[in-house]
């Protein structure tokens, strides 16, 4: 697999490809990474997770079309940090056993809790940390909290309280949500490349609060009425797009993570044409299971890399 190795922060990989967030269930514990490890993918994300423990949103929370998209608003489900503070050294060993590296994906709700999940990430054992700066489906009381990522002034306040606490030279990734204003994402890209702290950039996540009617003409989804994050094939050319614009935004010493709409091995290749080093699957991770690498892998190997 030489041909398709590849590092991140300084990390090697086996190859380019790896689970995203929210596709290891660790409200069922370590149970999420023993499924992983049997896995071919090249690291494990875990989470992403909270400081305190959510049971998510409840209803109809992930559906779609196959072959389309997917919609989801899990609302972050998670054991929380005390459960992490525990299982997390374990779970490192048992990927490190495999020559798996073992990424976490924190959200917080405030600066200080970024910096206090990267903190504890850190102190498990986390070969990486994934700032989650843009999950989309967080409700209370009928009111969406705010997805970080579009507030460049908050986005350099996370970086700030999280250098502070885990320090410059610590491996930290940010997860943005798609821009669709290109200066708005330049904007957060400046930030983001002032920081020192920041090493690899991954995009995107979910598109915020897409909507659609089920056969019976309700909304598909049931938390926030029915806005949810858009996945999967649809939101494919505009992951390519935000790769490709951060690609010229961000200096060099910055790598990409590709996510969206991975359903071919063709889609792998074009993420790392327009400047992903490595990227991520979910919605066909979710629909295919943990044999998708092997499959990826295999098409990958009759084809050219660039
Ligand atoms: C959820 C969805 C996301 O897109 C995300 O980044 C984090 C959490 C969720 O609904 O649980």
């Amino acid at each position: 697999m030489e041909k398709f190795e590849t590092n991140l922060a300084g990390i090697q990989l086996e190859h380019f490809i790896m689970n995203a967030a929210g596709t290891c269930k660790t409200l069922e514990g370590e149970e999420g990474v023993k499924r992983l490890i049997k896995s071919n993918t090249s690291a494990i994300m875990v989470g992403s997770f909270t400081l305190e423990e959510r049971t998510g949103n409840s209803g109809n929370v992930y559906d779609g079309r196959k072959g389309l998209f997917s919609l989801n608003s899990m609302g972050l489900p998670n054991p929380g940090a005390d459960y992490y503070r525990e299982h997390l050294p374990e779970m490192v060993k048992i990927s490190h056993e495999k020559g798996k590296p073992l990424f976490v994906s924190v959200a917080g709700f405030t600066p200080d809790e970024y910096a206090e999940l990267s903190f504890l990430s850190l102190k498990g054992g986390a070969d990486l940390i994934e700032l989650n700066l843009s999950c989309p489906n967080a409700w209370q009381d009928g009111q969406q909290k705010h997805i970080a990522c579009f507030d460049p002034l908050l986005v350099e306040e996370i970086l700030r309280c999280v250098e502070e606490r885990v320090g410059q030279k610590a491996k930290i990734a940010v997860k943005l949500s798609p821009f669709s204003n290109p200066s708005k994402l330049n904007e957060v890209a400046q930030v983001i490349g002032r920081s020192e702290l920041v090493k690899v950039v991954v995009s995107m996540n979910t598109f915020p609060n897409a909507f659609t009617y089920n056969e019976s003409g309700k909304p598909l989804i049931t938390p926030g009425g029915g806005l949810s994050g858009l996945a999967g094939p649809a939101i494919k050319p505009i992951g390519l797009g935000q790769i490709k614009q951060l690609r010229a935004s961000l200096p060099d010493r910055i790598d990409l993570v590709g996510v969206g709409g991975i359903v071919t091995a063709e889609d792998i290749l074009d993420y790392l044409r327009v400047g992903a080093k490595a990227v991520q699957v979910a919605t066909i991770f979710l629909d295919r299971g943990i044999e998708i690498f092997n499959e990826f892998l295999f098409d990958l190997s009759a084809k050219d890399i660039i």
